[in-house]
């Protein structure tokens, strides 16, 4: 499975910015944020050759519906022979920054959860506020929805104050170690009172995030 990501990595690096795909542990912690027991929308950013996509299809409720957007043609059509027989999966050879828009021609007003494993770290700063504006504006007003990233530095968490909860956690087993991200975008825009003061690895912001 993963000859073909080394090989897009080798014709565009700075868009596939990975030669080997995640580790099973990885994949595991990211899946693990999410409560795929309810149907959900649920939208992948940068799937590659699939390794996150099998494990959220594996664990996700007959009902739900994913939406895979992968820029890069050749694994687009990799994902596209590899979940055709599964009618919750939608393959998208699309920036992730078109979302809004194709979740409107499904149907759908919000979706529950974005996971993403582009390299948001290396987009320029104005593509990547806008990006980030876009994935929150997209989720549901609900305490459940989150925005759920996988990356080598946690600079994104200065970039994301809009979210009002954050929480990381480290994932060593995985070359290179990398930060397992959730912002909560939450019903109201504050952090739920349910939720502790300011968890074990995590921390809460308050209001709508100007501070
Ligand atoms: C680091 S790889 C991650 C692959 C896979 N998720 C994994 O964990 O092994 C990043 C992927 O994001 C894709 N990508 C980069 N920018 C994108 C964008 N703006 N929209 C959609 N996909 C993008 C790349 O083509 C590449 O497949």
């Amino acid at each position: 499975m993963s000859a073909i990501f080394l090989k897009r990595f080798l014709q565009r690096p700075f868009q596939v910015a990975s030669i080997i795909p995640s580790s099973r542990t990885l994949i595991r912690r990211v899946a693990d944020k999410m409560d795929l027991s309810q149907p959900r929308v649920i939208v992948e950013y940068g799937p590659g050759e699939g390794c996150h996509t099998r494990e959220i299809v594996r664990r996700m409720h007959p009902d739900s519906h994913l939406i895979l957007f992968e820029l890069d043609p050749e694994l687009a059509q990799h994902l596209e022979e590899q979940f055709r027989p599964d009618r919750r999966v939608t393959v998208l050879n699309a920036d992730c920054a078109t979302l809004a828009a194709e979740l409107a021609q499904r149907g759908h007003t919000h979706c529950d959860y974005i996971v993403s494993g582009i390299p948001f770290s290396i987009l320029e700063p104005a593509k990547k506020r806008e990006l980030l504006r876009h994935t929150y504006d997209s989720l549901a007003p609900e305490d459940s929805a989150a925005f759920i990233i996988y990356q080598v530095t946690n600079e994104l968490v200065g970039h994301c104050r809009h979210f009002p909860r954050v929480e990381s956690e480290y994932c060593l087993q995985n070359l290179p170690p990398m930060f397992v991200t959730k912002f909560y975008k939450t019903a109201n825009g504050s952090a739920p009172k349910h939720a502790g003061a300011n968890g074990k690895n995590g921390h809460h912001r308050n209001g709508n995030g100007r501070h």
